[in-house]
């Protein structure tokens, strides 16, 4: 981004990234497979819903595409980029354009909101710098805007580890937003939430899909989460796809081809708040959340 790039839009600096696997085979050094001959384009701004029993390979591809699992064979390209061939700085800076969100939030519990999400400059910083901790004005600056798209701004001094769930892991989703990420991938991102505060973080990644363009994966175990926020959905059962559609369309019949078995109340999450799985546009309202008021966060 040029200096001139009004503030404002600033955590939209990359382009979106596309996703293209081809023949791509993951096995680990136990000889487990992973993946097995997975190949699949994932255009630049699309939001896919991954979903899939336990074991079937979610967490095996997100981590593949942000290169923390090497491919054992085939391709993998990111934003036109070879990353099954980049090593060492190249392939730091390709996982620098990759936000990573994860179940746990995997936040520093004893240091400030606000550090937490300038970790996510730390791709785009010297070293130098980061260990006097001399974070640029204009990184400060994309860590306070990335909090007030998620609504966190209020928070930004406030030690991480007295945060809720929810509250973490939107900002979680501020730090994935500083690195000015192509690809945002969230593995499981709402398992350890309550439904609402579950909706309100499902928004909070539809929204930077929507308004910056990023390219959002996200691992549910959930069907109505899968089929409400996704626009497209990836079934997968032992390391295949079985399923490749538009995600509000998939009947249940799809996920029961999906998980081989009859779909039950625990592959719900209930609890929807009216407008947020329907599609509807509550949750826009930049640094809103798509929870109903009062509901704690
Ligand atoms: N580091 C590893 N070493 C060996 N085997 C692994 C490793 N990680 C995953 N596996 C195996 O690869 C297969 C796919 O696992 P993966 O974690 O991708 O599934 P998942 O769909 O994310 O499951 P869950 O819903 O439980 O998170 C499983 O058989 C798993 O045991
Ligand atoms: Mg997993």
């Amino acid at each position: 981004m040029s200096p001139e790039t009004p503030a404002g839009a600033a955590t939209a600096a990359s382009a979106p990234w596309s996703i293209r696997l081809r023949d791509a085979v993951v096995r680990y050094p136990n000889g487990v497979v992973g993946l097995k001959k997975i190949s699949l384009d994932i255009e630049a701004g699309e939001m896919v819903s991954i979903v899939g029993l336990s074991g079937s390979g979610k967490s095996s591809l997100i981590r593949t595409i942000n290169g923390l699992v090497p491919l054992s064979s085939g391709t993998l390209e990111v934003g036109g980029h070879r990353m099954d061939l980049a090593r060492g700085r190249e392939l730091r800076r390709l996982r620098g354009q990759i936000g990573m969100i994860f179940q746990g939030f995997n936040l520093a519990g004893r240091t400030t909101v606000l550090n937490n999400v300038l970790v996510g400059r730390l791709a785009h910083t010297s070293v130098p710098r980061t260990l006097v901790g001399a974070y640029r004005q204009r990184d400060r600056q994309l860590a306070f805007e990335a909090l007030d798209r998620v609504g966190m701004l209020e928070r930004v001094y406030h030690r991480a580890a007295h945060l809720s769930g929810g509250q973490q892991q939107r900002v979680a989703i501020a730090r994935a937003l500083a690195q000015e990420p192509g690809i945002v991938l969230a593995d499981e991102p709402v398992a350890s939430l309550d439904p609402p505060t579950a909706h309100a973080v499902m928004g909070d990644l539809r929204r930077i899909n929507r308004e910056l363009g990023i390219t959002v994966l996200v691992n549910l175990h959930l069907l109505d989460l899968a089929r409400g926020y996704g626009t497209r959905l990836i079934g997968l059962r032992a390391g295949e796809i079985v399923y490749d559609g538009p995600a509000a369309t998939a009947t249940d019949a799809d996920f029961e081809r999906i998980y081989g078995r009859p779909i039950g109340d625990q592959d719900l999450l209930g609890g929807t708040t009216a407008g947020s799985v329907q599609g509807g546009d509550q949750d826009l309202l930049g640094g809103q959340s798509a929870a109903p008021a009062g509901t704690p966060a």
